[in-house]
């Protein structure tokens, strides 16, 4: 089975990002063969510095890498340094109606919010489209707000295909349902446009900072907690074995100790959780060659995966 992915570099990771996303991306490389790319051309949609949008490819490729991501296992590499995708998009684009472009719900999102409605914008579904179907994946595991990007992908291929012969495989989406939505620092949904984030990456100093700032009730400390509503216990349910939370259950109930203590436990709890990977990531930053030679070596694999179906392409469509 081969799965694709694509990652937007998106700045600080958070908890929800780790236990919405990317757990579940490690999770996968045990079930098929993971293709993972930065999609840093499509990033260029909304991000127009150049330096910064070097500094958050590099970031999203050693926090990846950093998180479970397994060169050995996986192909993983920086979706720029497979230039074919370009070629292969405008081959696709003879093939992509107007209208459906249109008709985008994430486009037509992304222009009321105010983001510049240039060709790169309209053309996103079609690089895309080349993203997946360039290296004939079979599942693209993606968020409800993708679905519609895998099936433009999909009427493109099969626009193609009737013209050319069966030369691309048609895609299917894989959207977890069973994925809790990761609540945030005030109970709603964990995301960077609520500022209530929680980052996975920060100093021990930070994420206590943040775990103080968790909204509970105002119960006083000598008296017993709720538990299960409690902004806190929700969090630390993700990080706990069962007994563990039994043991913090009973501290909820004893009135000996209050909220405060609560938070603390858990950034204590999540700085212990995230340590291997931190250690990981420390290494990877401090030696850039390794990382480089990883996605160098991810680059050539994504390369010799497309290389036959991209040389047909080129043949049938002319060239
Ligand atoms: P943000 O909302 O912080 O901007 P993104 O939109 O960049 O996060 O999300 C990247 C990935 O992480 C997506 O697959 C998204 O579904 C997942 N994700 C983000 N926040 C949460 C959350 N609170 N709970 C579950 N999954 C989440
Ligand atoms: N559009 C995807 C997102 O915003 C990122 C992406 C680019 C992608 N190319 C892809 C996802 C190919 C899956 C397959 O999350």
């Amino acid at each position: 089975m081969r799965i694709l992915t694509g990652i937007q570099p998106s700045g600080d990771l958070h908890i929800g990002n780790y236990f919405g996303a990317i757990k579940n991306m490690v999770d996968l490389q045990n079930q098929g063969t993971v293709l993972a790319f930065i999609a840093n051309y499509h990033a260029m949609t909304t991000v127009t510095n150049g330096a910064k949008l070097k500094e958050m490819t590099r970031e999203a490729a050693i926090n990846f890498l950093s998180l479970g991501i397994d060169p050995e296992k996986s192909v993983f590499w920086v979706q720029s340094d497979v230039k074919e995708v370009q070629e292969f998009a405008w081959f696709l684009s003879q093939f992509t109606p107007v209208g459906l472009l249109e008709r985008a719900h994430s486009y037509k999102d992304k222009v009321a919010k105010g983001i510049a409605a240039n060709h790169g914008l309209f053309a996103y579904p079609v690089l895309m489209a080349a993203d997946i179907l360039l290296f004939g994946s079979e599942i693209v595991p993606v968020g409800k707000d993708q679905i519609q990007h895998i099936e433009i992908a999909r009427d493109i291929a099969l626009k193609f295909n009737n013209k050319h012969g069966e030369i691309l495989t048609l895609p299917e989406f894989k959207v977890d349902e069973n994925v809790a939505t990761i609540p945030g620092l005030d109970g709603a949904k964990m995301s960077k446009s609520y500022d209530n984030t929680i980052e996975i990456f920060s100093t021990k100093k930070a994420l206590e900072k943040k775990c103080k700032k968790i909204v509970t009730d105002s119960t006083p400390l000598e008296e017993a907690k709720e538990y299960e509503t409690c902004n806190v216990y929700n969090l630390a349910k993700l990080f706990l074995k069962e007994e563990e939370l039994r043991a913090l259950q009973v501290r909820y109930k004893s009135g000996k100790e209050g909220y405060g203590h609560f938070k603390l436990y858990l950034a204590e709890v999540i700085w212990d959780y995230f340590a291997p990977y931190r250690e990981k990531r420390e290494y990877y930053l401090a030696n850039p060659e390794v990382v480089d030679a990883i996605l160098a070596k991810g680059a050539e694999k994504a390369r010799d995966l497309a290389y036959e179906r991209m040389t047909k392409i080129r043949e049938v469509v002319g060239l």
